[in-house]
């Protein structure tokens, strides 16, 4: 099985996207979308950004490669009636089937940047969008002191065992340099691409930041193996306090409930 797959299918993403409901409208509305425009969202897991695109009018195909998730935004699709969204299992690396320049926008939230050949996503993202249209991504940074969510992956991986020879990390997509490149080789200038850093937040009226980390122990697959590989070594422990150290530190949520910000880099390229 592809290990890129079967991380993302081992969780359940939805539990985690629950709680970025919020950020998802805000960060939809934020791109000023007006109809009629066709929109690629890749690793789109649930629909946290499909869904409110599609809301505001936008014809949407979602990519995931989690078949599970896919399910789930087709099931969230029906639900809200909205026959403008489609969600379809593919991969960001190679994006069979779909035509070029086939889409106005295509968004990629902390998404594509999970696909393990950056280089291919690139380039196939450039592929997909029409000439004059964006790609938008939202990745996470490496190291990020701002960030819930980098901090959380960089504590989950030096838990987890090394990854193979040759893994690219996905927080490279959080480095300046690494975009340039990977976009420059599929043909795009770097005065082409802006980066803004934008926060998205983690959100629930009645969980606390210790239900928070237990959502991301239980659902979400990098803290997922991080906890089976601390299991091994009797470090559970140590892990759970660190990422719980994290999420009460970071909660801003004064009135019960949890509110944890995370930064990340928001990049646009314009084809
Ligand atoms: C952190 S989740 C973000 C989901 C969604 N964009 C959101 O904001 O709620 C990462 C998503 O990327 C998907 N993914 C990972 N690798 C992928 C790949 N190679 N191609 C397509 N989707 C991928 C995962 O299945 C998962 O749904």
């Amino acid at each position: 099985m592809n290990p890129n797959k079967a991380l993302w299918e081992k969780g359940d993403f939805t539990e985690i996207a629950g709680l970025m409901r919020k950020s998802g409208e805000e960060l939809v509305k934020s791109l000023g979308v007006t109809p009629p425009l066709r929109v690629l969202d890749l690793g789109c897991g649930d629909g946290t950004t499909a869904i409110p695109l599609a809301l505001l009018g936008a014809e949407v195909v979602g990519v995931d490669i989690a078949r599970n998730l896919v399910d789930a935004g087709n099931k969230r699709a029906a639900e809200a009636g909205l026959s403008r969204v489609r969600f379809q299992e593919g991969d960001a690396c190679d994006l069979q089937g779909i035509d070029d320049h086939s889409f106005d926008l295509t968004l990629s939230m902390f998404g594509a940047m999970f696909a393990p050949k950056p280089f291919d996503v690139a380039r196939e993202m450039v592929r997909v969008t029409k000439p004059g249209g964006r790609i938008v991504m939202g990745n996470w940074i490496p190291n990020d002191p701002n960030s819930f969510v980098s901090q959380l992956l960089k504590i989950s991986s030096a838990y987890t065992p090394p990854p193979p020879e040759g893994f690219i990390s996905p927080m490279t997509w959080g480095v300046d340099t690494h975009i340039i490149e990977r976009f420059g080789q599929a043909g795009v200038p770097k005065e082409n691409i802006s980066m803004v850093t934008d926060t998205f937040h983690f959100v629930s009226p009645d969980k606390s930041p210790a239900d928070i980390v237990e959502s991301f122990r239980r659902f979400y697959g990098p803290t997922m193996n991080a906890f089976e590989a601390a299991e091994k070594n009797g470090k559970v422990e140590e892990l759970h306090n660190q990422l719980l150290e994290q999420a009460n530190a970071r909660n801003m949520s004064a009135g019960g409930g949890t509110s944890i910000p995370a930064t990340f880099l928001r990049v646009t390229v314009s084809l």
